[in-house]
């Protein structure tokens, strides 16, 4: 179960900021873990030569991100649990959906970026809260690490954006 899931169903413990950060730490761990599986899977149906680099370079990042994860767990004395993140298994899902259909080779590179948008800012918003419950408990240890996975998934963000705005034919972005 996911920790929100765990927390509407009140099994969550959520008595002190520190659990509250392992807690999302291991929900960004497996968040991490699903990306490692779907970003090639992303490359590979990407039409545009500059989006399928921008998956194959993300994904380097990606397995960095998630040592980075380890190594906070170990500054913090904590071994990860299994977790599930399910808004990330909902948010692969619905790219996959994208994976598989037919269409215009720029219409779906489009909504492949929209998909790993999507993706980007769901995890912008993880790192920012672990990177600030981080701080606020004195580990900026911690919170430098964070901070760095942050700035590339906002620097991924970007990337995208600026393939997105070159991307589109004004062919393919008329209806037919
Ligand atoms: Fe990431």
């Amino acid at each position: 179960m996911s920790w929100f899931g765990k927390m509407l169903g009140t099994s969550l413990k959520l008595d002190n900021l520190e659990n509250l950060l392992t807690q999302q730490l291991e929900d960004l761990y497996s968040a991490e873990e699903q990306l490692i599986e779907a970003l090639p899977k992303m490359a590979d149906a990407a039409s545009s030569q500059e989006l399928k680099s921008a998956f194959q370079t993300h994904l380097e990042e990606t397995r960095h991100q998630k040592e980075r994860l380890d190594r906070v767990f170990r500054m913090l004395g904590h071994q990860p649990m299994a977790e599930t993140c399910e808004a990330m298994e909902g948010l692969i899902e619905e790219g996959q959906s994208i994976i598989d259909a037919e269409g215009d080779a720029d219409v779906k590179d489009a909504a492949l970026i929209a998909a790993s948008q999507r993706v980007e800012h769901y995890e912008m918003a993880g790192y920012g809260c672990v990177r600030t419950f981080a701080r606020r408990l004195g580990r900026q240890d911690a919170a430098d690490l964070l901070q760095e996975t942050l700035d590339e998934e906002a620097n991924a963000d970007k990337l995208l954006t600026h393939i997105a705005e070159g991307i589109v034919n004004p062919v393919a972005a008329q209806a037919s």
